[in-house]
């Protein structure tokens, strides 16, 4: 019989997102709601390895459920792909009595997670905490909506400036390995071509179509591209000049300004579902998977399943992109 989850830790991990501290605050106070004791380990898997746990009580995540960032803070820990790092962290569990984890990160995490739980005989949980929205099992990860809200902020304000002066633009949002910010960003404020990793780019198809527009007259033109295409944005623009000199090509690399901010009120909302059926699982013996929202409920799933997949960008949104840029 699998014995109760009494001593929850909580970590997150990766790059951060808006509302990981909505849910953080969700699970503490789910935690505590349930007599359980709640404990935040710093710098994510870091925080495990070297032992750097405190106990966290409700007054301890009072008003930061409109902060960005993360009160845990976060890292990518190089120690804990090691099997000597993940023993190490094992033991500081065990010091404290930690017999639940949750775990709030985007994939890598997710795959730190169920090694660790493969190892040893503590049950994790998964939150998605992302801003690129690249997990399959869930319509929403935490994070996204603010991010993909705040790179429309930024590309409004350039559309004004772009076509004060007939200009090309070519922004960079982020997403190494994800399109995501980039397709729905680039939807969103109707640019004439959208670059990301998932889908090839017929680059001459682009340019042709450049072309055509020069010699229309049409000068103003958004292209929007994510960091992990072609390498990002400066490669692109020097493609384009190289082939159409008589174009004013800028560019504008949107950074880490995405992963930033107050978390918008949807971000709020999921993050506090989510860190609220993360304790959930734990009480009910729902072990080692993470948390999504598909159709608007509720949708677990395996972390065995969840390192295997990834969320795919749908022929559709192509389709959309295509016909609304024409
Ligand atoms: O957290 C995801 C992400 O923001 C990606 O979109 C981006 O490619 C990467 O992290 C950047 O990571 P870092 O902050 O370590 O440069």
């Amino acid at each position: 019989m699998e014995k109760k989850v009494t001593r929850i830790g909580v970590l997150t991990s990766g790059g951060d997102s808006p509302g990981m501290n909505a849910a953080i605050r969700a699970v503490v106070r789910t935690g505590i709601y349930n007599q359980m004791e709640v404990y935040g380990i710093m710098r994510g898997y870091s925080g495990m390895v070297d032992g750097d746990i405190f106990k966290m009580e409700s007054k301890s995540v009072a008003n930061i459920i409109q902060r960005g960032g993360t009160i845990l803070k976060t890292s990518r820990c190089n120690e804990f792909l090691e099997p000597q790092g993940r023993k190490k962290a094992y033991e500081s569990l065990k010091e404290f009595g930690i017999n639940g984890l949750i775990i709030i990160g985007g994939d890598g995490s997710f795959r730190g997670a169920q090694i660790f739980s493969k190892e040893y005989d503590i049950p994790c949980i998964g939150l998605p905490g992302t801003i690129d929205k690249d997990i399959a099992g869930t319509d929403f990860t935490i994070g996204f909506d603010t991010a993909v809200n705040t790179a429309v902020e930024a590309i409004d304000k350039i559309r004004d400036t772009m076509d004060a002066h007939d200009r090309l633009f070519v922004i960079e949002v982020m997403g190494r390995d994800s399109g995501y910010i980039a397709l729905h960003s680039g939807i969103a404020t109707g640019a004439e071509n959208i670059l990301i990793p998932e889908k090839v780019t017929d680059i001459e198809a682009i340019l042709s179509a450049l072309m055509e527009k020069e010699r229309r007259q049409k000068l103003v033109n958004l292209i929007i591209v994510a960091e992990g295409k072609f390498g990002g944005a400066n490669e692109v623009a020097k493609i384009v000049r190289e082939r159409l000199p008589q174009q004013e090509v800028r560019v504008c690399i949107l950074g880490h300004i995405q992963r930033g901010g107050s978390p918008s009120c949807f971000d709020r909302l999921i993050a506090s579902r989510m860190g609220y059926a993360a304790v959930e699982c734990l009480l009910e013996g729902k072990h080692n998977v993470f948390v999504g929202i598909l159709n608007n409920r509720l949708h677990y799933t395996p972390l065995d399943e969840a390192v295997k997949k990834k969320q795919r960008i749908s022929e559709e949104w192509m389709k959309i992109v295509k016909i609304l840029s024409s």
